[in-house]
């Protein structure tokens, strides 16, 4: 399979090196000393999973220079996407698939503007990993998984194309989920991620601190019950229970864990935060559904970060 991994991260470097490191034809977009370092020694791996470079690694910096692909895998933050958009185009034939995984619920539709929602595959990303150094991905935990779907599927009938992508991810050592309904997973990991994100940079508090101590536990299930307002409102199938099921998940995580939001904040490096909590605040400004703790959480990170929605 021809793809393009455009972000060679956490993200695109883990799942991009696997489908490289499996056979695929994979040309991987990345810049700077990364990519003189993926050029010089390949793509090195550290996985919980197993460690595995991809030698020979095909890398640019010219999107224009890869051509037309099977599939590809937009793997930049939140922030980077617009500036990737008008690229996009020259990628895409007729049964390109473009998959998206970047958090937040925002991104399929920003990527339809151009290629059109036949092209994109909606896609959600559980994983924990990062670029520990030029050159270096490192991937520390979480099920690696890479669930995607067609933008609307009838349950038990996959495209073509997302099941060769499901075999393919499967058969590089990753795990490739088939989602009851694409929608409601990515509002579901919005539900969890975006109040864990913006409630621990507004207490600079890890998931531990935040679930155990009662007044931010509180927080915590309002904030979500704020994200499934929303998705309610815009007609999203979530789980009756979607609220109690994510803090049992959050009850489950390292006690240590935090967020890219807040690590992104606190060190005052461009964040998603827009994708975030802007966005739960914006799709709730649209559909009539008001959601104070996020606009007070929104006004406190950006008072406090003024770059923070700049990206
Ligand atoms: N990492 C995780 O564990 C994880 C888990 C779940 C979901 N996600 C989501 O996945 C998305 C990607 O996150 P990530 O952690 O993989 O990000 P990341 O590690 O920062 O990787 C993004 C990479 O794309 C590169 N890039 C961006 N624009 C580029 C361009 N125009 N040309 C060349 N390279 C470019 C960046 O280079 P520069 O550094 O030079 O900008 C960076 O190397 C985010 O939305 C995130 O929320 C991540």
């Amino acid at each position: 399979m021809r793809i393009a991994v455009l972000g060679t991260g956490g993200i695109g470097g883990y799942f991009g090196g696997r489908l490289a490191a499996a056979g695929h034809d994979v040309t991987f977009l990345a810049r700077g000393a990364h990519l003189e370092a993926i050029r010089e020694h390949g793509l090195v791996v550290t996985s919980v999973a197993g460690d595995f470079t991809v030698e020979s690694a095909r890398v640019t910096d010219d999107v224009a220079s890869i051509g037309e692909v099977d599939t590809v895998l937009l793997a930049v933050k939140t922030w980077q996407l617009g500036a990737l958009l008008e690229s996009l185009p020259a990628l895409v034939g007729p049964d390109t698939a473009v998959v998206t995984t970047q958090n937040g619920v925002e991104a399929p539709d920003q990527v339809a503007t151009v290629v059109g929602r036949e092209a994109v595959l909606p896609g959600i990303a559980k994983i924990f990993a990062f670029i520990e150094a030029p050159g270096h991905i490192t991937h520390a935990g979480g099920p690696a998984s890479l669930v995607f779907d067609e933008w609307s599927t009838l349950p038990g009938a996959p495209s073509a194309r997302v099941t060769r992508l499901r075999e393919a991810v499967t058969a590089s050592g990753a795990v490739s989920p088939v989602p009851d309904d694409i929608w409601a997973e990515l509002w579901s990991k919005m539900l969890f991620v975006v109040p864990f994100g913006g409630l621990g940079a507004a207490l600079d508090a890890t998931i531990g601190e935040l679930r155990s101590k009662p007044s931010s536990r509180a927080l915590l299930e309002d904030a979500m019950r704020e994200v499934e307002a929303v998705a309610r409102a815009r007609g999203i199938s979530l789980p009756p229970a979607v609220v109690a099921g994510t803090m049992a998940f959050v009850d489950d995580q390292p006690a240590g864990a935090t967020t890219s939001l807040q690590r992104d904040l606190l060190e005052g490096r461009p964040s998603e935060l827009d994708a975030w909590t802007g966005a739960v605040v914006r799709l709730a400004g649209e559909s009539g559904v008001d959601v104070p703790l996020h606009r007070l959480l929104l006004e406190v990170l950006t008072s406090r970060h003024p770059g923070a929605l700049l990206g």
